[in-house]
């Protein structure tokens, strides 16, 4: 390599005009990139605040089609489902999550009807449904593996029919991925695309979501690190990653996003799949708030996503994405 010495290099020259600085620059942003995860409610009111996610609201059916006419407007092309269930629907074995008129599946239908185009990304995990707030099966005081993959399979399945375009197991259980396969090629769905939420950890940056959804209070002390990963490691990371890859998955997910980039950049390096990243929602409410008190300027949030995309992000789940495709459009 040639060497690099001043004066003959500057590298300040590139970065004197905003023009030429967007000229080199090695990675852009834009609504192609985004996917705005949505709650949703069966509710009266069309939509309802929700105190640790600032500017997220839960939303009722037809607020959630007005927000999708929205977001689409803007550019933003993919949309995920999660549902905050009424704690009277739910039981230790999640029997809602099988009725195929509940809110998530209305919401699928609804949105293909009017929308067509939108792809439309469904959860696969049974917490929203739980009285424990467990994603799995709650067996002789154990999250028991192999009972939970076959209700998987079959909640993979009916969201499929009610029209979901991309099945997203969030349940860290071993082997989802293969059942969830099986299930939907035996139904003839083999276009439906599994995004695996590969390399999930254990996190405490999931607290605001918990509120989102009310699982919160089924969970209370209890912890999900028999089945979510140890944020110490990133070895596992890779091994996850492989075992849902030959399992089935089309795509694969890291979760938390921001605090984990070293994590996404090993796994897009390793496998060149296309590689998701979940900025949740503890990390995106610790900047929009700092941001609403004025305490940061707006643009971390977009420097936040960038940094995704540079360490080998091909889309970036935020709750930030209409916020952030509407100041790209302008
Ligand atoms: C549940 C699920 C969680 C999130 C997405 N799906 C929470 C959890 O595992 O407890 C977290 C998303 C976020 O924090 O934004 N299966």
């Amino acid at each position: 390599m040639a060497n690099r010495i001043f004066p003959t290099t500057r590298l300040r020259r590139s970065r004197s005009k905003s023009f030429l600085r967007d000229l080199v620059a090695e990675n852009k942003l834009s609504s192609d990139d985004l996917i705005q995860p949505l709650f949703i409610a069966d509710q009266k009111e069309s939509q309802i605040d929700i105190p640790s996610m600032p500017g997220i609201y839960r939303h009722n059916l037809d607020s959630l089609y007005a927000e999708t006419e929205e977001l689409l407007k803007l550019g933003i092309k993919a949309i995920a489902i999660f549902p905050a269930i009424h704690p009277d629907k739910k039981n230790p074995e999640a029997s809602h999550a099988f009725d195929q008129t509940n809110i998530v599946c209305n919401a699928l239908q609804g949105i293909k009807q009017r929308f067509p185009e939108i792809i439309s990304i469904a959860d696969v995990a049974l917490d929203p449904y739980t009285d424990h707030g467990h994603d799995g099966l709650l067996i002789d005081g154990k999250i028991n593996n192999d009972e939970t993959l076959k209700l998987l399979a079959q909640q993979a399945l009916i969201l499929s029919e009610a029209g979901a375009d991309i099945i997203a197991p969030s349940d860290m259980m071993d082997g989802r991925v293969k059942a969830i396969r099986d299930s939907l090629e035996s139904n003839n769905f083999v276009d439906t695309i599994i995004l695996s939420y590969a390399a999930k950890y254990a996190s405490s940056f999931y607290g605001p979501f918990r509120d989102a959804v009310g699982s919160a209070e089924n969970l209370g002390n209890s912890s999900k690190k028999t089945y979510q990963m140890n944020f110490s490691n990133i070895d596992e990371a890779l091994h996850e990653v492989e075992m849902d890859i030959n399992e089935g998955a089309d795509i694969v997910m890291i979760k938390p996003g921001t605090a984990y980039l070293d994590v996404v950049h090993a796994i897009k390096s390793k496998f060149q799949l296309p590689t998701f990243v979940y900025q949740v929602s503890g990390e995106y409410s610790m900047l929009a708030l700092s941001i609403e008190k004025g305490w940061l300027d707006k643009n971390v949030m977009l420097e936040s996503l960038m940094c995704c995309k540079r360490a080998g992000a091909d889309a970036i789940l935020t709750y930030a994405a209409k916020q952030i495709a509407s100041e790209l459009n302008t």
